[in-house]
């Protein structure tokens, strides 16, 4: 049997300012109320000016390194998906590889929006499973308060900041354990449907996030889905082998949709944007990080991650923990 790519261990970092819809409430027309039923999320973190994406990228990894007790030299290479970089370049990635005394190897971002985990992890296992590397810090970190427009009520409740990490690494035992599929796809036609309305090659600054919510709304339901069942299919099992979901942290409503049509019952389910909203590509390595070390996500499990965002992007990996 070929080598697959198991998680070594995980991480994650959270900025220390807690921003909460009630202090929102005092900002913008809205209320806790409003934004706890529509989507679930009571808090937020906030970095400050001292921690940019790389710094929170940095922590993540430093914890999953803790947790593996690996050192710099065991790490081969370095994958952060990002959507809120410093700056333009140099990446995220070769800033982490630097604070980290990380031997040289590759470093690089990937820029998928929300579903930007899945994708830099689907990324890290085709290295892995060619033999390019053995083990590869995979990063999810956003600093999405820096596209925020503060006055816009339909975006600035939603989004936080935040950085999780795992390290994922060639696996040789026949065991079952490892990266059974991923599912990347993209659809450029629905880009209007959310993206921000600048960016440094056009206008100098980052621009603010808009997003039609109805619209994305629906096709996240509809993508989720499609393509939890693509997973099941491709890996010829029954929703009921899934023990875990670890699902996109955008909406409640729509993580409950996806669990639903998998018929999964919600303790099965990784919910944690009640916390920290939605941090985009760092929502499903934070969520998994909180799971792994509250010891709900056991090893040899069967572990299901969905995400979807900008482009629109969409992606699921599949994997026995
Ligand atoms: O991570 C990337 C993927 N993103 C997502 O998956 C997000 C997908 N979309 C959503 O989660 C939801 O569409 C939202 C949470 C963004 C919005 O929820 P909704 O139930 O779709 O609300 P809506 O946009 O249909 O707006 C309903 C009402 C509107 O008022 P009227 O026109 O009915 O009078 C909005 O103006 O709620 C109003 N509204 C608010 N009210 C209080 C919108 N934002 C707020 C707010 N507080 N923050």
């Amino acid at each position: 049997m070929a080598a697959r790519s198991v998680i070594r261990s995980t991480g994650s970092y959270l900025p220390q300012r807690i921003l909460t819809n009630d202090e929102l409430a005092k900002q913008v027309d809205t209320s806790d109320e409003w934004i706890t039923q529509r989507t679930g999320i009571r808090a937020r973190h906030i970095a400050g000016d001292g921690e940019p994406t790389s710094f929170m990228a940095t922590e993540a990894a430093r914890r999953a390194l803790e947790a593996a007790n690996c050192g710099a030299a065991d790490i081969d290479g370095v994958i952060v998906a990002t959507t809120t970089p410093d700056r333009s370049f140099p990446s995220v990635a070769v800033q982490v590889q630097s604070a980290l005394k990380l031997k040289p190897g590759p470093a690089f971002d990937v820029q998928a929006v929300c579903s930007g985990f899945v994708y830099a992890l689907s990324v890290a296992n085709s290295m892995i499973q060619t033999n390019m590397a053995r083990r590869i810090l995979v990063i999810g970190a956003e600093k999405m308060s820096s596209l925020i427009d503060w006055n816009d009520r339909t975006t600035c409740v939603l989004f936080g900041d935040g950085a999780g990490a795992v390290i994922l690494e060639r696996h040789e035992d026949d065991d079952g354990r490892g990266i059974l599929s991923t599912h990347l796809y993209a659809n450029g036609d629905l880009r209007d449907l959310l993206y921000t309305d600048g960016g440094t090659c056009t206008t100098g600054t980052a621009g603010h996030i808009v997003m039609h919510g109805r619209e994305v709304f629906k096709n996240a339901v509809t993508y989720m889905a499609e393509i939890v069942e693509e997973v099941l299919d491709k890996n010829h099992i029954d929703a009921n082998a899934i023990d875990w979901l670890v699902p996109h942290q955008a909406n409640l409503r729509i993580i409950t949709s996806t669990a639903e049509k998998l018929n999964l019952p919600m303790d099965r389910v990784v919910v944690t944007l009640d916390r920290h909203g939605n941090t985009s590509a760092a929502s499903i390595p934070l969520a998994l990080d909180h799971a792994v070390r509250c010891g709900d996500i056991q090893r040899g499990q069967m572990v299901l991650f969905e995400a979807l965002g900008g482009g629109l992007t969409w992606a699921a990996a599949l994997l026995r923990f």
